[in-house]
C-alpha cells in the first residue's frame, strides 16, 4: 500500500453516433490528448478523507450514497475500491471544461478509480477499468451506452458498439480539429432520455434515424481508415443534421457549426448530448482559421489533433 498514487483518465470527442450508440448502432469516438489527472493520498493530509476535490470545476464533496449525483457516483467508486483506501483524499486537475459534452465525467471516474487502485497498489486492466467507472457512468449517464469510459480507459480513436468490445481504429490521417464550447448544457442523462422518450412514441421515425446514423457511422470508419477526410468531413455534416433533426441542436450551436464550415471546416457537428454544449469541426490546414473564426461566439476553444 501506497501513501501516494496517481491516475489519469483522458477526455474525449464522439466523431459521429451519439445517442444512436445508446440504441445499439455502432459510434465513433477520438480521445483529447489531455483529460485529468488524480492524485490519491491518505495518511497525512490536512482534509479528512473520503474527498474529491477538483478545483478547475469548483467541485469539492464528500461521496455520499445519498447525495446529489456527484457525491453519489463518487461514492460508488469509493465502494468498489479495495477497503483500506476508501478514507483517500483525492485531488484532481482538469484541464477541460465539465458537462460540456468532452466526456469529464468518464475522465474524472476513470482517473479516480486508477488512484485508488494504485493507492492500494493494485494494478487495474483497462476491462476493470471501464467496468468500475461504468459505476459512476450510470449516476451521471443514467442509460449510458459506456462509449466515454473506454475513450477515457483507452485512449486512441474506437469504433464503439454497446456490449460489444471497444475496436481501435488506424487513421490513414491525423485529424486536425477544432472543439468549441458554445453554451452550456442540461445533464447528459436528460437528453437521452429524451431522445428516449421520443423512440417510444414515434418509433419508426426515430428508429429511422438511428439505421442513417449507423450507416454514417460505417461509412466513416472506412473513411478515417483511409484517411479520406473530404467524405469523413460530409458524413459528419449529415449527422449533424439527424442529430438536429432529433431535436439534440440549439441555434448556437447551428451557428457554430455554420461560422465554422464558412472558415473552411470540411465538416461540423455538435459532439456528445448536445442540448447546448461543444460542437467539433474537421478543419484540415485551416485550424487557426477556424478557431479564431468561433473565438467570438464560444465559451472555450481548442485546436486538437486526434489520433497522433
Ligand atoms: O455526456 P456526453 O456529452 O459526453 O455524451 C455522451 C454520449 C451519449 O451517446 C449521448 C450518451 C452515451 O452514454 O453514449
Amino acid at each position: 500500500m501506497n501513501d501516494m498514487a496517481e491516475g489519469v483518465g483522458q477526455a474525449k470527442l464522439i466523431l459521429l453516433g451519439e445517442h444512436a450508440v445508446v440504441h445499439g448502432r455502432p459510434a465513433l469516438a477520438a480521445a483529447l490528448d489531455r483529460g485529468v489527472h488524480a492524485t490519491a493520498r491518505r495518511g497525512r493530509v490536512r482534509v479528512k478523507g473520503p474527498r474529491v476535490r477538483v478545483p478547475a470545476w469548483q467541485v469539492d464533496v464528500v461521496p455520499d450514497a445519498n447525495g446529489d449525483d456527484l457525491e453519489r457516483a463518487m461514492a460508488r467508486l469509493f465502494e468498489a475500491s479495495p477497503s483500506e483506501v476508501r478514507d483517500a483524499v483525492v485531488d484532481v486537475e482538469a484541464v477541460v471544461p465539465s458537462r460540456a459534452g468532452l466526456g469529464s465525467s468518464a475522465a474524472l471516474s476513470v482517473a479516480v478509480v486508477r488512484a485508488l487502485a494504485a493507492l492500494a497498489g493494485d494494478d487495474l486492466d483497462v476491462i476493470r477499468t471501464e467496468v468500475l467507472a461504468g459505476l459512476a457512468e450510470e449516476v451521471f449517464h443514467g442509460r449510458a451506452s459506456g462509449i466515454d469510459a473506454a475513450v477515457a480507459a483507452r485512449g486512441g480513436v474506437l469504433r464503439f458498439l454497446r456490449g460489444a468490445a471497444p475496436v481501435a481504429v488506424d487513421l490513414g490521417a491525423p485529424l486536425p480539429a477544432v472543439v468549441a464550447y458554445v453554451e452550456p448544457r442540461v445533464p447528459t442523462r436528460e437528453m437521452v432520455s429524451q431522445v428516449g422518450a421520443a423512440y417510444g412514441k414515434r418509433p419508426e421515425e426515430v428508429g429511422a434515424r438511428f439505421e442513417a446514423i449507423g450507416r454514417l457511422v460505417d461509412d466513416a470508419t472506412t473513411a478515417l481508415v483511409d484517411g479520406a477526410l473530404d467524405d469523413l468531413g460530409r458524413l459528419m455534416n449529415e449527422n449533424h443534421a439527424e442529430l438536429s433533426a432529433l431535436g439534440l441542436s440549439t441555434p448556437t450551436l447551428e451557428e457554430a457549426c455554420a461560422v465554422a464550415r464558412s472558415a473552411g471546416a470540411v465538416g461540423a457537428k455538435l459532439t456528445g448530448a448536445g442540448g447546448g454544449g461543444c460542437m467539433m469541426a474537421l478543419a484540415p490546414g485551416c485550424e487557426s482559421e477556424v478557431a479564431a473564426a468561433l473565438e467570438p461566439l464560444a465559451l472555450w476553444v481548442t485546436t486538437v489533433r486526434l489520433g497522433g
